[in-house]
């Protein structure tokens, strides 16, 4: 773990070297490179290979770099900027002639956002680059909130770690563009809905965000179409409008089988949960703040129990939950026992 360390003036060097370093930011970890250099984000795409049909986000320290990597900031999206930046928000802009097309795979646009962590602002000024970075991660595994969750997967790839602690949101940002005047939810996160409505009356949440997408169908977001999130082991999420039948339905389920079984469930369930050998119970928090912290590393910990099965408590489709359940979903490669009165395919 010798690369690991909290040297903002080293991590900056290397970004301008055009190397890959991990990075703290308020939602997730991010793996990054200089966002103008093509080289520098191509070796983005080897360390976590990724598909290059699935585009970056560039993180800027302030309006000044959002105005050398974008063009035509409509009111809509000013609006949104003074409300939610530095956050947990990012904005799709016409992109600029200086973002390299790996950046944004090939699209006329970009994805920017401010994040909201001293250590990333810091390294962002401190290099005086634009930094792309999607989640520190190998694709389709699940996000890194914390230095030991990823060391492993990436540790020949990257240059150097910043260990910023666990991550403080724990769920990636809200991804919005903005056509004909309407704010299109394209990633549920921490800034719901409910937010954006306090600064616009015109938002959707794009429905590919809670169902299948079909191989030929057109997205918004090329990181709709992808596999995400999953562990090895093979997870089902139980939902319910009605939070009873969530225990009771997983109840059942360990009642009848003698596999060994991984249950994830919030702290107030724990209890009414049967206790049987085969079972191992994974705790998400007390609230979806914490479940949305704990979201990521409790995936991660699955497969790490031996489990031939695990069942995910479902969350209700508002606020925090619908960001949550979005990772869930996906992480469930959509296998859902849904009593939900809930249109999911
Ligand atoms: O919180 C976050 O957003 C984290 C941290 C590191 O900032 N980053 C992150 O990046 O989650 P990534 O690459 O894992 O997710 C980026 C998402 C993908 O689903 C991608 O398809 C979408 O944003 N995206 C990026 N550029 C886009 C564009 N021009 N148009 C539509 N979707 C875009
Ligand atoms: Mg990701």
């Amino acid at each position: 773990m010798n690369k690991i360390g909290q040297d903002i003036y080293i991590a900056s060097k290397y970004i301008i070297k055009g190397e890959v370093i991990v990075f703290p930011t308020e939602t997730v970890y991010g793996i990054g490179a200089d966002a103008t250099n093509e080289k520098a984000v191509d070796k983005i795409f080897k360390a976590k290979k990724r598909p290059a049909d699935n585009p970056l986000i560039v993180h800027i320290c302030d309006l000044e770099m959002l105005n050398s990597v974008v063009s035509d900031i409509g009111e809509i999206e000013k609006k949104l900027i003074q409300k939610f930046w530095p956050g947990p928000l990012s904005i799709i802009f016409k992109s600029k002639d200086c973002i390299p097309h790996n950046v944004t795979a090939g699209l006329d646009t970009v994805a920017v956002r401010m994040p909201n962590n001293t250590i990333a602002l810091e390294l962002i000024k401190a290099s005086n680059k634009p930094i792309a970075a999607p989640s520190a991660n190998i694709s389709s595994r699940p996000s890194g909130t914390c230095i030991e969750d990823i060391y492993d997967e990436l540790e020949f790839s990257v240059s150097y770690f910043i260990d910023g602690g666990n991550s403080e949101v724990g769920i990636e940002s809200t991804v919005v563009r903005v056509i004909d005047g309407v704010v299109n939810i394209l990633r549920p996160g921490k800034i719901s809905m409910e937010d954006i409505l306090k600064i616009t009356d015109k938002v959707i949440m794009d429905d590919k965000c809670l169902n299948k997408v079909d191989d030929n169908e057109q997205v918004l977001s090329p990181g709709m179409k992808h596999k995400h999130y999953a562990p090895n082991t093979k997870c089902i999420a139980i939902c319910s409008s009605e939070h009873n039948n969530i225990v009771n339905k997983i109840n059942q389920l360990i009642s009848e089988s003698d596999d060994n079984i991984c249950i994830m469930v919030t702290s107030n369930n724990i209890d009414k949960i049967i206790i049987k050998n085969n079972v191992n119970i994974i705790d998400l928090g007390n609230n979806l703040s914490e479940v949305s912290k704990n979201i990521f590393s409790s995936l991660r910990k699955v497969d790490k129990l031996n489990s031939s099965i695990c069942y995910i408590q479902g969350f209700e489709l508002s606020g925090l939950g619908t960001g949550i359940m979005n990772r869930v979903i996906r992480a469930c490669n959509y296998n859902i026992i849904n009593t939900w009165n809930l249109k999911l395919f």
